[in-house]
């Protein structure tokens, strides 16, 4: 079912330009492979050279700006393709105005036009749609192209965090890793059962422990 487009999106989105770095517009696959970079300044943004952290796939934004709530000494960035989703994130980060939380409405693909080799520490894949059917599963944020983009993007000792309520798209999620490369820790098949301490909920995980279905996490690193 498609989501009804909100009422003044253009307009709420221009008025967000504090939290929202960048939108990547519906021409970007026509436009020549030169003149798709638009790299993004940290320093410039954030007024430091604290580590990044970025939560790709961020929806709503509420994980995000509560990680960077607890965590003063990194800079976060929540990434969504869905502008009628991203929207809702940028209003909320108005009311508290956090420094070191920003957003980018773009497609996860695309990041490398955006952020330069190495920079980033942490990424988070937060119950990322599991497109169960075989023939998207090359859109599935654990597939081998975009793996790829994460190894370009981590710096040395970066990590991906990841959290899912689907166990098929996390054994895809355990293989993929293995076999491009990154190693595996801290895996756990019933985070709310297990050991790890300050989990911040997202949205769907909020949704999914309502449901009572466990949820499964690991930690990957190069
Ligand atoms: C199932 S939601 C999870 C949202 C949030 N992480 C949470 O846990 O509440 C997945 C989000 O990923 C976004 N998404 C899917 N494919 C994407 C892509 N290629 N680039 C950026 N965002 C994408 C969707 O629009 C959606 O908002």
């Amino acid at each position: 079912m498609r989501m009804r487009r909100k009422k003044n999106l253009d307009e709420r989105i221009s008025s967000c330009d504090r939290h929202l770095l960048f939108v990547e517009t519906a021409d970007f696959y026509q436009k020549e492979h030169s003149e798709r970079f638009n790299l993004i300044d940290f320093r410039k943004v954030f007024g430091n050279d604290n580590p990044i952290w970025l939560d790709l796939g961020c929806g709503k934004g509420g994980f995000s700006l509560e990680t960077a709530k607890r965590n003063k000494e990194v800079n976060v960035i929540g990434v969504e393709k869905i502008s009628n989703v991203i929207i809702e994130a940028c209003e909320k980060a108005a009311e508290t105005d956090p420094d070191n939380c920003m957003f980018l409405n773009c497609a996860v693909e695309n990041l490398p036009y955006y952020i330069q080799k190495g920079k980033i520490e942490r990424i988070f894949l937060n119950f990322s749609c599991p497109y169960p059917k075989h023939t998207y599963k090359n859109r599935r944020f654990t597939y081998k192209n975009f793996l790829k983009v994460y190894k370009y993007l981590l710096s040395e000792n970066g990590e991906i965090h990841l959290k899912t309520d689907n166990m098929r798209f996390f054994e895809f999620s355990l293989q993929s890793l293995s076999e491009n490369g990154f190693k595996l820790k801290n895996i756990s098949l019933d985070l709310q059962n297990s050991d790890f301490k300050d989990n911040i909920e997202t949205e769907y995980e909020k949704l999914f422990i309502s449901k009572g279905l466990p949820i499964y996490r690991l930690e990957a690193y190069l």
